[in-house]
């Protein structure tokens, strides 16, 4: 997909999103309509869904769109992990290069990882997004992302 096209195509889901949660305190059915606005509107999207940190400091399944993913993700360990431990985005052209990726589907190809944060900046988990292409994901998924991101809380 063109730069232009995705940046257009983000711009619409933000808005769409903006209005669905318009207005809302559950930050749980937030992140349910987020996964399935987003992995319906992108069709690069191979899975979309959150892994969110419970009381034990442990990364455990959130709501998701997709083939069925691991529950709960080995700690300081993958894609996931290293957007919490580097407390950024991370973005991986190939899986199958990242050291201790968790491929809870051997389909996926490239991912991306966005950090969600609560009303005073702490992380209380991710946004993963799994395409089963090569190098799906730059700066223009990051920022888009990121941007929705932000409405959860
Ligand atoms: N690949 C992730 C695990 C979650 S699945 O992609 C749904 C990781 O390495 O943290």
């Amino acid at each position: 997909m063109k730069k232009s096209q995705k940046e257009g195509r983000y711009g619409r889901i933000y808005k769409q999103i903006e209005k669905l949660f318009e207005p809302h305190d559950n930050y749980m059915s937030a992140m349910a309509t987020v996964a399935a606005v987003l992995h319906n509107k992108m069709d690069y999207y191979f899975w979309t869904g959150f892994y969110l940190l419970d009381d034990d400091g442990e990364l455990m399944i959130g709501p998701y769109q997709g083939s069925v993913a691991c529950i709960k993700l080995a700690k300081n360990k993958g894609v996931c992990w290293a957007a919490i431990n580097r407390n950024e985005t991370v973005i991986v052209p190939n899986v199958h290069e990242f050291s201790g990726h968790i491929a809870c589907d051997s389909k996926t190809n490239s991912e991306i990882v966005v950090p969600v944060r609560d009303k005073n900046g702490k992380i209380t988990g991710v946004l993963d997004i799994d395409s089963r292409d090569l190098d799906s994901f730059d700066e223009v998924d990051k920022e888009g992302l990121e941007k929705i991101v932000g409405l959860i809380y």
